[in-house]
């Protein structure tokens, strides 16, 4: 882990070997939490250390559940059953975690105390009424302030079920209903206008919850029980996907990747680099019964052409945006990305950020109100770039400096740490010239 404030990456170079990136931060995040409300003890490998998940670690200690680590990426959580939790001393801190903050949204909402939840500076100006609004129409007492953390949550233990029909695929939404829906009276439907990862439906049935799923509409009835379970967390595809794109930038021979979790809402990013040309081999393992897919991945370089890309393909490679915009800009021709407006409210503006960086490495470009335009350009300059302290933005343009001519500097990089503890060692050990100052 490096918590070095910035990075200096060397033009040029080439990937190749085998390596494994760290475990999914969403399954992470949700393996505490229904492992907390579940009845039993749940062992979870495959954990991701990182920040975010730590600080849901944290705040799920404060609420009385004993989180117990046993080595790097093993942990148990002694179950305290749906009602089990108990109040805080002090606000819960999610330090950067968007996704910790929404999910307990849904999950304390219904407990007999009340919380506040807070978090850095990045995550007190990211909108919360996205989960107020529909949370509120089931009962829930929530103050926000103008929409944004502090979240002061009134618990209040007689939630009704509703239907809800989500304004914007949020997979983050949509799990924060569910959370609050096993608590409530009656039948939870929430219907998506697009799918959205959907790591926590998976999570709830291997623990036992019956889901029905109907078209874009998944419901379930409260009051079912959790029972503890094995969860067996993959790497992260969305961590893989540096180096996925690192690899169709500049592989030799080839790259592969193992153990990456391929759940088909989250790989769009792979059919969007097979549409620019890219040579990705998928090996799917064998996995038990309700366990997330995974796959080794074998990347090859390769010369790609820029694509227009639709809006409903947006929320499967939402987070992977940063680093195909990378792709995009050392690809031959044009690529337009719009209906991406969720890009803004992220970690960072994303689309302001890698608009400003790739304008200082000389890309042609156009900010669009919800989305970029890039014409491929055949070399990047060099340069020193701002990642607003946003974690994909900063290992987007590491990957970047594989196709520059000069050094890329990177500013504000500590929350790399977020997701991807290790980043600065295994970028080294896969062949990217960077060094944490
Ligand atoms: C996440 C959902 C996505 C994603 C985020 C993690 C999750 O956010 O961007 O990094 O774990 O549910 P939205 O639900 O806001 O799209």
């Amino acid at each position: 882990m490096s918590a070095a404030a910035r990075w200096r990456v060397r033009p040029g170079g080439s990937l190749a070997g085998t390596l494994t990136v760290p475990g999914d931060k969403s399954i992470s995040h949700r393996s505490l939490m229904l492992g907390a409300i579940a009845e039993g003890e749940t062992r979870i490998t495959g954990f991701l250390n990182g920040e975010d998940c730590l600080s849901t670690a944290r705040a799920l200690g404060s609420l009385g559940v004993e989180i117990e680590r046993r080595g790097e990426t093993e942990v148990r959580v002694r179950g305290v059953g749906a009602r089990g939790l108990e109040a805080p001393d002090a606000p819960l801190d999610m330090g950067n975690a968007g996704t910790a903050m929404r999910l307990f949204m849904g999950l304390l909402a219904p407990q007999r105390f009340n919380a506040t939840l807070v978090g850095d500076a990045s995550l007190m100006r990211r909108p919360m009424q996205r989960v107020v609004v529909p949370l509120a129409m089931m009962g829930a007492q929530i103050r926000t302030h103008d929409g944004r953390p502090p979240v002061e949550i009134h618990g209040t233990p007689h939630l009704r079920a509703i239907h809800y029909s989500l304004p914007v695929a949020s997979a983050q939404v949509k799990s924060a209903l569910l959370l609050a829906g096993l608590a409530a009276a009656g039948r939870t439907r929430i219907t998506e206008p697009a799918p959205s990862r959907d790591h926590t439906e998976r999570m709830l049935a291997a623990f036992g919850v019956r889901l029905e799923h109907e078209g874009r509409t998944v419901s379930l009835e409260g009051g079912q029980k959790l029972h503890a379970t094995e969860v067996a967390v993959p790497a992260d595809f969305s961590s893989a996907a540096f180096f996925i794109v690192a690899a169709c930038l500049a592989a030799s021979p080839s790259l592969t990747l193992t153990n990456v979790g391929i759940n088909p809402t989250r790989t769009g990013l792979l059919e969007l680099l097979r549409r620019m040309g890219a040579d990705i081999r998928v090996y799917p393992r064998a996995t038990p019964a309700g366990a997330e897919p995974v796959a080794d991945l074998e990347i090859h370089r390769s010369a790609l052409r820029g694509i227009t890309v639709h809006e409903a393909e947006v929320p499967l490679s939402i987070d992977e945006f940063p680093v195909f915009f990378v792709a995009a800009a050392v690809a031959s021709g044009e690529t337009l990305v719009r209906g991406a407006l969720e890009l803004r409210v992220k970690e960072s503006d994303r689309l302001a950020a890698m608009a400003d960086g790739l304008g200082a490495l000389g890309v042609e470009h156009q900010l669009l109100p919800d989305g970029l335009w890039i014409r491929g350009a055949d070399a990047l300059t060099g340069g020193t770039l701002d990642s607003r302290g946003d974690h994909r933005i900063a290992m987007a343009f590491a990957v970047a400096a594989l196709r520059a001519t000069q050094p890329i500097e990177i500013l504000d990089v500590a929350n790399v740490a977020t997701s991807f503890p290790g980043f600065v060692a295994t970028a080294r050990a896969a062949g990217l010239g960077l060094e944490a100052l």
